[in-house]
């Protein structure tokens, strides 16, 4: 880091400065050229004194250089992934992926320990080992509104070469395999329908309330008094809890409290469209209290829940406490 910062210092002022000031970096850099020297000459030496067994240790990370020294300096190189993953990840997901990178005090929610191949977002139920195309779509996009940011900016190879990465971290995707992915049904509502969206709107708002009360950690989105009529109507006791308009935080498995989304005031991680939207109420979100409705809902609920929660998303919310 210093050594870093004392030449771009050096490298932004080359001329302006008053010379007294380009010598601190001077100063600094030739006892380190030094080192480097006796590094790398010292290092040769060495390693042909001892047949090149010497700095066998060294050279794992890249089995290809065993028997060229002269490539031991550069053996992050050797795996694209792993080169990636040190530059751009290990910073807070940790060197070895356990998720304790030096980053990583500073943020909530914490960066994914990649050891336990325990993962949030995916296409088969919450819980089990996602997709490759699973990761491959978080590394790209990034998870909104929390530190992981999207690294679409890496050439797909590099994204690929990621996925392999993380995988390599536990073995865990050895000895198993990711389940089939969840079913994609058709949405059945008609979308240029503005009567129909509206009736999916209506009945997402019912199957929120009383069929799957997603209430009971989210927020509820219609008053106390409206939530209360709704369960009676469809033969439920109406027991609402207190607090309703505010998200319960739920315990998850990394030990955080995670609040559930409240739809219209955060953006939602894994959500860039209606079919993310259907995939992540559909899976569940693994390691956390957000279950997966697959087989609780019929393919209907869930779209028109889908639509519901886009239609809140958006601003339609219509509980009496909000502006
Ligand atoms: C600035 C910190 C930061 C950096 C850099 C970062 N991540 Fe993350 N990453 C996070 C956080 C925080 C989470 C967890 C978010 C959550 O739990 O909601 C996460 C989660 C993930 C997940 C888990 C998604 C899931 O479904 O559970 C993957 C995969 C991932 N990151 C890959 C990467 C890769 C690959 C890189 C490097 C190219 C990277 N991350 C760089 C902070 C970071
Ligand atoms: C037992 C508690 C619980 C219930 C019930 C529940 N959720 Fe969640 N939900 C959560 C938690 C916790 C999260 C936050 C996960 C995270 O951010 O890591 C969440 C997140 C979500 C997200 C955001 C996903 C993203 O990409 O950020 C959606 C959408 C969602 N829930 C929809 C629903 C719907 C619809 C229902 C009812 C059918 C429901 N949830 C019922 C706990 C719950």
């Amino acid at each position: 880091m210093k050594r870093g910062e004392f030449r771009g210092f050096a490298g932004r002022y080359p001329f302006g400065f008053p010379f007294a000031t380009c010598a601190i970096p001077m100063r600094i850099r030739s006892p380190e050229i030094l080192l480097w020297l006796l590094a790398i000459f010292g290092g040769g030496l060495l390693l042909f004194a001892l047949s090149g067994r010497g700095g066998a240790e060294e050279r794992i990370a890249d089995p290809s250089a065993r028997h060229d020294p002269l490539r031991i300096r550069v053996s992050d190189e050797g795996d694209p992934g792993e080169a990636a993953y040190r530059r751009y990840c290990a910073g807070c997901h940790g060197v070895k992926g356990d998720g304790q990178g030096p980053a990583a005090g500073f943020l909530f929610p914490k960066p994914r320990d990649f050891t336990r191949a325990l993962f949030k977002f995916g296409s088969t139920s919450a819980g089990s080992l996602p997709l490759d195309e699973d990761l491959l779509r978080t590394i790209n996009r990034g998870l909104h509104g929390t530190a992981m940011p999207g690294w679409s900016l890496l050439p797909p190879s590099e994204q690929v070469a990621l996925v392999r990465t993380i995988k390599g971290f536990s073995e865990n995707w050895r000895d198993s395999a990711p389940p089939a992915p969840i079913p994609f049904y058709q949405n059945p509502f008609p979308m240029d329908d503005p009567a129909e969206v509206a009736r999916a709107v209506t009945l997402g708002e019912k199957v929120y309330h009383v069929t799957a009360t997603c209430w009971s950690c989210h927020p509820a989105y219609v008053s106390e008094e409206r939530l209360k009529q709704m369960l009676v109507e469809g033969g439920k006791p109406p027991n609402a809890r207190p607090d309703l308009e505010r998200t319960l935080a739920k315990p998850d498995q990394w030990g955080q409290e995670i609040p559930p989304a409240d739809f219209p005031r955060v953006k939602l991680k894994s959500v860039d469209n209606l079919q993310d939207l259907y995939r992540v109420i559909m899976a569940g979100v693994g390691g956390t209290a957000m279950p997966s409705w697959e087989l609780a809902l019929k393919p209907e609920e869930i779209w028109a829940l889908t639509l519901y929660v886009d239609s809140i998303r958006k601003g339609g919310s219509t509980h009496p406490g909000r502006k």
